[in-house]
């Protein structure tokens, strides 16, 4: 796919989607690390002479919710450039249109998130259209939602000459260079919140991994498919289906899948709320499981000794609040080790599971973080990604 060296920037509206779905609490951000990784594209673009217009969703919203809005990310984003980074209020339309038109070359806006229309997850073609007027040239620096085929990370590369940003090439670049051929066992660890979102691809990743190991909301929905109770805890029956036929697929494939034998629950998730460690027979009706226990931990940590690549997506446990976060730090420390003395190759990605091995001060140990979650996955299966699908397909000079 076309990179930024050949695009004639110099005068241009750009319009840039990046990934600032990033963690936050309230009105701060938790962890830079994705808009960290953006910089250098975004000092680029503007070093050449073009206004360089951002795009961007935050969270899953259901149309405007304003606490989805990206007008805090601004102060974080302008610090870490260090120049001003203008804001309109929608992504389209007069406020867009006039924000855009107030810009000079080498400056930032900083548009609303784009999942407040309807159109974005839709790809549709009119709300392609709207957001392509305010541009002469796409660039998408958004490996992170490559995965996604929305109006912002594919429709658009089908309107405007486009180009990859650096850090989708890098990304893809090295994420090659480590796993096409992995050295194994390989084994991989899925957990995280995002349920839906992941499951279904286990049963690909399976067919390429020695060893899965399932932690976080979706063990959940594995114990339940095993008929355990699960109290309160997230979880998606609709999905025990597919979660029993992944189980029954793993012995078939000589993948060795591995869950929760005991878990850490609470009956409020809360700072100081009081938890208890029990087995996955014991849990009651008011009870969430928050985090796996001990047991388990000590057999992922186990299974790591023998692995010789890993790759993370999706923290254990309810990470932000402590005690939860245990299982998370400790495996997490064992993989820093590991890799440190040279046994394990280890790559990690999304998110959530940067901000928890920040937490644990173990990512700066692995060998590498990719800002991707699920489209490190997906890419992993060996699955197509709409967002560099499209850079390929319509790949045009600016
Ligand atoms: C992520 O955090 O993995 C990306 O920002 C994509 O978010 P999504 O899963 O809500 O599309």
């Amino acid at each position: 796919f076309p990179i930024l060296d050949d695009a004639q920037l110099a005068g241009k509206r750009v319009l840039i989607r990046v990934d600032l779905n990033v963690p936050m609490d309230g009105a701060k951000v938790t962890d830079a690390t994705r808009i960290d990784r953006i910089l250098p594209n975004l000092q680029e673009i503007a070093a050449k002479g073009a206004k360089v217009i951002i795009l961007s969703h935050l969270g899953r919203p259901k149309g405007r919710e304003e606490k989805y809005s990206l007008r805090p990310v601004v102060a974080e984003l302008s610090a870490r450039l260090g120049k001003p980074v203008a804001f309109a209020a929608d992504c389209i339309d007069e406020e867009a249109t006039k924000a855009v038109a107030a810009m000079r070359d080498g400056d930032f806006l900083l548009l609303e998130n784009t999942r407040f229309h309807a159109g974005e997850e839709k790809n549709g073609e009119a709300f392609i259209d709207q957001l392509a007027v305010l541009g002469d040239v796409y660039v998408n620096d958004a490996f992170s939602c490559a995965h996604r085929a929305h109006a912002s990370t594919e429709g658009l590369a089908r309107r405007l000459p486009s180009f990859a940003g650096r850090s989708m090439q890098v990304e893809l670049e090295i994420l090659t260079n480590l796993l096409s051929h992995p050295v194994r066992p390989v084994m991989a660890v899925v957990g995280g919140a995002k349920v839906s979102t992941k499951l279904e691809l286990l049963g690909n990743l399976m067919r390429r991994v020695d060893i899965l190991v399932i932690g976080g909301g979706m063990a959940n929905t594995f114990l339940a498919a095993q008929g355990k109770k699960i109290g309160k805890s997230i979880c998606e029956m609709e999905l025990a289906d597919v979660a029993r036929q992944i189980m029954a697929e793993a012995a078939a494939e000589n993948c060795e899948l591995v869950l929760p034998v005991d878990v850490v629950v609470a009956q409020k998730f809360a700072a100081g709320a009081p938890s208890r460690v029990i087995s996955v027979d014991e849990v009651g009706d008011e009870d969430m499981i928050l985090d796996i226990g001990p047991k388990s931990a000590a057999r992922v940590e186990l299974l790591l000794e023998k692995a010789r690549t890993l790759v993370w997506n999706g923290p254990f446990g309810a990470f932000e609040i402590s005690p939860f976060d245990k299982g998370t730090t400790e495996i997490a420390a064992v993989a820093a080790r590991l890799t440190r003395s040279g046994q394990l190759e280890s790559i990690a990605g999304g998110g959530d599971t940067i901000a928890a091995l920040n937490k644990a001060d173990a990512a700066k140990d692995f060998t590498y973080i990719s800002t991707a979650g699920g489209a490190f996955l997906e890419w992993l299966e060996g699955k197509k990604l709409p967002g560099v699908e499209a850079l390929r397909l319509n790949a045009r000079r600016a």
